[in-house]
């Protein structure tokens, strides 16, 4: 039975995350959330889980060293599925700090916590017969690896070339999880996907901003020419694609996820339009992100055929439920569109109309 360790499962993925391993994994007998609940961060999303005797959750923070050690020692993890972060990258524009603290010193607190908890001889990680019965899994993104031109798609091999301060403090953090994997012998998985969509997303991010903006026919934002391409996962099959990691991947080695499913934002703010049934004239093309990252695509072979996962979800499906989750959902926004996420949308997006 496993005891996991799981951060940030107030947020939007971790958060589904936490629900797929209750009602995927027997196996687990102790499902711990730490999550410092930041503005990103939501109980409301767990609610339903809330009294299952596997769960519980910790309000706390990833850095902090002594919080993480007591946890250690009273739930004895043998797994860990790091998701905590500052995951926007519009906001480590305009204040980068609290990406590198978080993003990068949280997950050394981690990595030091199951370093000295977990007894690891560095030495075996060269075995064939290396089979450890702890694990600790990085999420990061396919953002590491920068923009891509019109042609080719990201591989495992692909050099990290982070363009935003964002990308940056997850690729410095992957640097971090593979240096304990070669000098202590942790054993790691480094998984990076692609752009992720589905219920419980905060609304500041691309899909669940353009639906709440076209529900209150407020206009929607397309930064630039709209012609930005992303290789949209349905969050479900992101959940999965790490279970299944979790399960059979290879210590040490990092895992591609991606849907197979390069959109341009425009294709998907008309979608969205359409499907509401909301006039094309909502559309209004702002200044473009500084530094903004053309395009993603996701190489996903080495997951799919060392470890047998491939995505359930078709984009038009997974579209069309995740459109009409956050239509029956629309009180959950309102909540957490109010307050200070107003002041952010205010001094992000003030000079434009609606
Ligand atoms: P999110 O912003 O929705 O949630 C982040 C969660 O982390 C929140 O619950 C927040 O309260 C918590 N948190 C933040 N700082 C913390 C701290 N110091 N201590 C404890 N908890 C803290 O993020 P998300 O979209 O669910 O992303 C989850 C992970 O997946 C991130 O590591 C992100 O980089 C990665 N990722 C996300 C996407 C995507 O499309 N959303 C794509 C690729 C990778
Ligand atoms: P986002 O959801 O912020 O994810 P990421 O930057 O991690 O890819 O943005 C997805 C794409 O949508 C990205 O190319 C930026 C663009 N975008 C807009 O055009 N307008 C917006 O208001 C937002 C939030 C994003």
């Amino acid at each position: 039975m496993k005891n996991m360790l799981v951060t940030g499962g107030a947020g939007f993925i971790g958060s589904n995350f936490v629900h797929y391993i209750l009602s995927h994994s027997s196996d687990v007998e102790k499902l711990v959330n730490l999550d410092l609940l930041t503005y990103a961060g939501n109980l409301e999303n767990l609610v339903d889980i809330q009294e299952d005797s596997r769960y519980h959750f910790v309000h706390g923070d990833i850095r902090d060293r002594e919080l993480v050690n007591r946890l250690f020692d009273e739930y004895n993890f043998d797994t860990v599925v790091h998701f905590a972060a500052e995951s926007h990258v519009d906001r480590s524009i305009v204040d980068p700090e609290i990406f590198l603290t978080t993003n990068v010193i949280g997950t050394q607190m981690l990595l030091d916590a199951a370093k000295s908890h977990w007894k690891i001889h560095p030495e075996d990680k060269y075995s064939r017969e290396y089979k450890p019965d702890v694990r600790y899994l990085q999420v990061s993104t396919d953002e590491v690896y920068g923009a891509l031109g019109k042609t080719g798609m990201f591989q495992e091999t692909t050099p990290l070339s982070p363009n935003s301060p964002y990308s940056a403090s997850k690729a410095s953090a992957d640097m971090v999880v593979r240096a304990y994997h070669e000098t202590f012998g942790l054993p790691v998985n480094i998984t990076r996907c692609s752009n992720n969509y589905g219920p419980y997303q905060f609304p500041e991010k691309l899909i669940p901003l353009m639906i709440h903006n076209a529900l209150e026919d407020k206009a929607l934002p397309v930064y630039g020419d709209g012609m930005q391409i992303r290789d949209w996962l349905h969050v479900q099959d992101h959940c999965a694609a790490i279970a299944t990691v979790l399960e059979k991947g290879r210590i040490g080695e990092v895992y591609n996820i991606g849907g197979n499913n390069e959109k341009a934002n425009i294709q998907i703010v008309k979608l969205i339009l359409q499907v509401l049934d909301k006039p094309e004239s909502l559309i209004q093309h702002v200044q473009d992100r500084p530094g903004h990252d053309r395009r993603y695509a996701i190489d996903n072979t080495k997951i799919t055929t060392e470890l047998g996962w491939a995505p359930a979800h078709t984009f038009e499906r997974g579209m069309a439920e995740t459109i009409q989750w956050y239509l029956e959902h629309q009180k959950w926004t309102e909540r957490i569109t109010s307050g200070v996420y107003q002041q952010y949308y205010k001094n992000m997006y003030g000079k434009m109309n609606g």
